[in-house]
C-alpha cells in the first residue's frame, strides 16, 4: 500500500518543544524543534494494516555540526538507533529509513533522543 504521511505537527503526534516553521522545505504547516535534551521525544501513532514489520521514514535537518542520536522505541520497546547525522544547514532535509516491528492497529513510535542536543528538527513520519 502508499505510504502514509505522519506529520510531526499536526495531532496525534506530538513534539516536546516548539512547532516551528522558520526554516523551509518542511511538508505540511512546520516541523517539531524537540527541546534540546535527552529524552526530548517527537511521538507519532502509525496504523498497521497487519502485524510484522513495517519501513518508517523520518525526514529531519540537522544544522549543526553534530549528529543527534536517538533511540526509536515502538509500543515502550527500544527497536532501532538512529543518528541523525548532520544535514548541513536548517533547511536541508533529508531522509532516514527505519525497518520496526508492529503491531495490528495503532502503534505508538517515539524518536528519543539520548544526547543533550536532543533530536534534530523533525518534519514528519512516513509508513
Ligand atoms: C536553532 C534552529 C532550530 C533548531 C535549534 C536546535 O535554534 O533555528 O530550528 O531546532 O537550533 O539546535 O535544536
Amino acid at each position: 500500500a502508499a505510504p502514509v504521511r505522519y506529520e510531526a505537527e499536526r495531532a496525534p503526534a506530538t513534539c516536546d518543544g516548539a512547532i516551528e516553521s522558520e526554516h523551509a522545505g518542511y511538508s505540511g504547516t512546520g516541523f517539531c524543534n524537540g527541546r534540546n535534551a535527552v529524552g526530548a521525544a517527537a511521538r507519532f501513532t502509525v496504523d498497521a494494516p497487519q502485524a510484522g514489520t513495517a519501513t518508517l521514514s523520518v525526514r529531519f535537518a540537522n544544522g549543526t555540526a553534530a549528529a543527534r542520536p536517538a533511540d526509536i522505541t515502538v509500543n515502550g520497546s527500544a527497536v532501532a538507533s538512529a543518528s541523525f547525522e548532520t544535514t548541513g544547514v536548517w533547511d536541508g532535509w533529508t531522509t532516514k529509513t527505519l525497518t520496526v516491528p508492529v503491531r495490528q492497529g495503532g502503534n505508538t513510535v517515539r524518536l528519543s533522543p539520548t544526547g543533550t542536543g536532543g533530536l534534530p528538527n523533525i518534519d514528519h513520519l512516513d509508513a
